[in-house]
C-alpha cells in the first residue's frame, strides 16, 4: 500500500510542476512514507526524517506512522516541515506550494494533516514513465479498497487506515484500462483485506471476472487476503479467469487453534489448511505464500511447535516471519508481551531454516518444467541475467536472449532451484 500511495503522491507533484530527481542528495524536497505495523518500522522512518531535516532538505513525513502519533510527531521531529495522514496524501502538492512559495528564512513548518475516516482521493494517480527506461511500468498496482475492518487483536492497521472503504467498480476498471493502454500488463489489485471487497452486490471474485476481459491484460494478482474470504466464489473466478495468477498470499499469523482464537483471526489450522487445499485442488503448483508472527503473548512452545506443523503441512512456497512487536492502543498490547526477545528470535530463526529448506524442495520440483515468465529487467543479483516471475510470483531468472525488452513474455525451463529463485534457460 505505501509503494502505491508514494507513486500516486509522485504522480500528483509531477502533475503540479515538480520533478523527479536520480537520487536523494540532489533533491530539495524529500517524503518518508512510513509504517507503523511493528515498532522497528516506524523509527526507522522517523530516524530517516531526522537525517533529512539534518541534511537540510525539506522533509516530510506521510504514513501510518504519522496518524499514530499524531501531533506528537513534531515532538520527536521538531523542524519537520509537515506530517500527512493515510487518507490525506493528496493534500502534499498544495502544503508543499505553501513552504516553497515564501524564502527559505521564513518557511512554515509542523504543517499538519492527519486527517480521520474521509475518503481519500488522489487513489488513482498513476506517474507515467519513460516507456523506454529499464523498468517502464509493465506492472501496477491499483487499489480497489482502503482501511480495514478485521480488527485481529495485534494489528494497529484498522487505527491508523480507518474503515474499510470500497471504490467504486467503475473506477477501478476504467483505471485497469487505462494502464493497459499505457503499456501495463500486470495489475496488482491492493487493499488491506481485498476479499472483502464489495460495490453493492459486486464482490472481489465479480471484480476479478471484470478484470479478465480487459485487453492488454494478461496477468491479475491481489493482495492481502484474509482466510475467510477463500469462498466458492473465489475458487471459481480462479477457475475462469486464466489471467488471474496462481498464487496466493494468504497470512496465517499462527498454527495454534488457541492463538489464532486470542488473535481474533475467525479460523482454525484446520478452516486455513483446507482453504490452501482448495487453491492446491485447481492447480498442484499453485503458489501459497504467509506472513506468521511468532512471540504472540502467551505463545508457548507447544503453540510454535503447531506453527511449524502447519507451515509442513500447507507447503508454503513463502513466507515472511514476524517477531511480534506490541502496538499501543491494539487489543494484545493489554497482554504483557511476556515471550523474551532471544526466545522471539530462536522462533524466528527455526522457521526461517524450516522455509529455507521447504522452498527447496518445493522449487527442486519445479526443474525441468517450462514457466512462463512476464520479463522485469537485468537481475539485480547477477549482472549476466535477467530476470521475471512465473503465475505463482516465483523470481525466474536467465540469460537474455538478443532484442529482450522488459514486458515481454517469455517461456523459460527451469534447471535449478533455490529456495527464493529459479534459474532456467529460455526455450
Ligand atoms: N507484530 C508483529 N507483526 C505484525 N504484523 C501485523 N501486526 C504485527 C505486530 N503487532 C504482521 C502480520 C501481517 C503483516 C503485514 O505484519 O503478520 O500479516
Ligand atoms: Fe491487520 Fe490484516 Fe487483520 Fe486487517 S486483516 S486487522 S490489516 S492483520
Amino acid at each position: 500500500m505505501n509503494v502505491r500511495e508514494s507513486e500516486a503522491v509522485e504522480a500528483l507533484l509531477l502533475a503540479a510542476g515538480h520533478e523527479r530527481v536520480a537520487g536523494e542528495e540532489d533533491a530539495e524536497l524529500v517524503i518518508v512514507n512510513s509504517c507503523t505495523v511493528r515498532q522497528k518500522a516506524e523509527e526507522k522512518a522517523l530516524g530517516k526524517a531526522g537525517n533529512l531535516l539534518a541534511a537540510g532538505k525539506i522533509t516530510g513525513v506521510m504514513g501510518c506512522a504519522v496518524k499514530r502519533l499524531g501531533a506528537d510527531i513534531f515532538r520527536r521531529l521538531g523542524s519537520l516541515h509537515f506530517a500527512v495522514g493515510p487518507r490525506r496524501f493528496s493534500e502534499i502538492p498544495s502544503i508543499v506550494e505553501k513552504i516553497i512559495s515564501v524564502p527559505a528564512s521564513v518557511r512554515p513548518r509542523r504543517i499538519a494533516d492527519f486527517g480521520d475516516n474521509e475518503v481519500p482521493s488522489g487513489l488513482g494517480a498513476h506517474p507515467v514513465r519513460k516507456p523506454t527506461g529499464t523498468f517502464a511500468d509493465v506492472q501496477s498496482f491499483v487499489t480497489v479498497m482502503i482501511g480495514c475492518d478485521n480488527r485481529c487483536s495485534y494489528c494497529i492497521v484498522p487505527d491508523v487506515r480507518g474503515h474499510e472503504w470500497c471504490r467504486p467498480a467503475e473506477e477501478i476498471i476504467a483505471e485497469v484500462k487505462c494502464l493497459a493502454s499505457r503499456g501495463v500488463k500486470e495489475v496488482c489489485l491492493l487493499g488491506q483485506s481485498v476479499l472483502s471487497y464489495k460495490d453493492g452486490s459486486f464482490a472481489f471474485p465479480d471484480l476479478l471476472r471484470e478484470v479478465q476481459k480487459i485487453d492488454g491484460i494478461s496477468r491479475i494478482r491481489f493482495t492481502s487476503a484474509h482466510p475467510s474470504g477463500c469462498t466458492d466464489a473465489l475458487i471459481a473466478a480462479y477457475r475462469d479467469c486464466d489471467k488471474v495468477c496462481r498464487h496466493l498470499h494468504l497470512p496465517v499469523q499462527s498454527g495454534s487453534d488457541r492463538v489464532l482464537a486470542q488473535m481474533g483471526r475467525r479460523y482454525t489450522a484446520e478452516e486455513y489448511l483446507s482453504a490452501v487445499a482448495k487453491m492446491r485442488a485447481l492447480d498442484p503448483e499453485f503458489s501459497v505464500t504467509t506472513d506468521v508472527i511468532v512471540g504472540y503473548p502467551g505463545e508457548s512452545e507447544e503453540d510454535f511447535e503447531m506453527t511449524r506443523a502447519l507451515m509442513e503441512k500447507a507447503l508454503f512456497d513463502n513466507a515472511f516471519i514476524f517477531k511480534y512487536s506490541p502496538r499501543p492502543g491494539t487489543k494484545s498490547a493489554q497482554l504483557p508481551d511476556d515471550v523474551p526477545t532471544g526466545e522471539k528470535e530462536r522462533r524466528n530463526q527455526i522457521l526461517l531454516a524450516d522455509q529455507e529448506r521447504r522452498g527447496v524442495e518445493r522449487n527442486s520440483r519445479l526443474v525441468g518444467t517450462v514457466r512462463s515468465v512476464l520479463v522485469e529487467g537485468p537481475s539485480k543479483r547477477n549482472a549476466q541475467r535477467w530476470s521475471g516471475r512465473d503465475s505463482g510470483n516465483r523470481i525466474v531468472a536467465f540469460e537474455p536472449p538478443a532484442g529482450i525488452s522488459v514486458g515481454d513474455m517469455l517461456e523459460v525451463r527451469i534447471t535449478e532451484a533455490h529456495a527464493q529463485v529459479l534459474i532456467g534457460e529460455v526455450v
